[in-house]
């Protein structure tokens, strides 16, 4: 069975503080760079005070730059907030990540391959493309290579890195949806079922959680 990482996406402290309590012994909690930018490691601390010692924490600040700033942000990242887990841009490079690693002590590092939101075209337009699959598992190897605990990978890329990466290589995978519930602006979903049969260790849930009348109990219905 995956386990869920609730993306609490909000610039609404008070509402993060009181969603991260309620999830507490239901699901995780991912933070990312809407509620960073708004409220600092000092917010962070306060919802994972909310949300109590036993929830884990993502926080998903997607770091890229050269390898010097991507450690200190790290160590500056664990210092204040003691994630569990942290992103950086495989796009970044072998020696980013390596620094990212070297510098996370306990936290995990997980590598962000190829943003959802880019297809064939922008991909090409950036000198990736177009093919989003071979880009996705390239950048994939070399995370795995830096020593990157894990990879943030859409339903649709499970398969192929289940396959051709180490086994004790994490795949956290956002795009989920239960049946029946609005897809959003997400274009690869599955089920959280069919995502964790398919391989993810991970499963990242934002809206069919947060927008639900009772986002505990939506909770409890997505655990894959
Ligand atoms: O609301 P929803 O379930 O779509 O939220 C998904 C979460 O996963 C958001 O925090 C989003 O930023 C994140 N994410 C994503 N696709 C990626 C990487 C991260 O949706 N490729």
């Amino acid at each position: 069975m995956a386990r869920v990482f609730c993306a609490i996406d909000t610039p609404d402290l008070p509402a993060a503080e009181k969603l991260a309590a309620s999830l507490q012994g239901v699901v995780d909690i991912k933070l990312g760079l809407e509620f960073f930018a708004a409220h600092g490691a000092a917010g962070v601390k306060k919802v994972r005070a909310a949300a109590g010692a036993e929830t884990k924490l993502f926080l998903d600040l997607k770091f890229h730059d050269i390898p010097n700033t991507v450690a200190g942000a790290v160590r500056s990242a664990v210092s204040t907030c003691a994630p569990d887990f942290l992103t950086v841009h495989a796009s970044g490079g072998r020696e980013m990540m390596r620094a990212a690693v070297a510098a996370a002590g306990a936290t995990k590092i997980l590598a962000v391959t190829v943003l959802t939101s880019l297809d064939a075209d922008e991909l090409s337009a950036v000198g990736q493309g177009p093919d989003a699959a071979a880009q996705v598992l390239r950048l994939a190897q070399l995370a795995a290579e830096a020593g990157a605990s894990g990879i943030v990978c859409s339903p649709r890329e499970i398969a192929l890195l289940r396959r051709e990466l180490p086994d004790n290589v994490l795949l956290v995978v956002p795009g989920i949806r239960p049946a029946g519930s609005a897809a959003g602006d997400q274009k690869r979903i599955m089920t959280p079922q069919e995502a964790a049969a398919a391989g993810a260790d991970y499963l990242v849930i934002g809206r069919p959680i947060t927008e639900a009348a009772d986002p505990v109990a939506a909770a409890r219905g997505m655990r894959g």
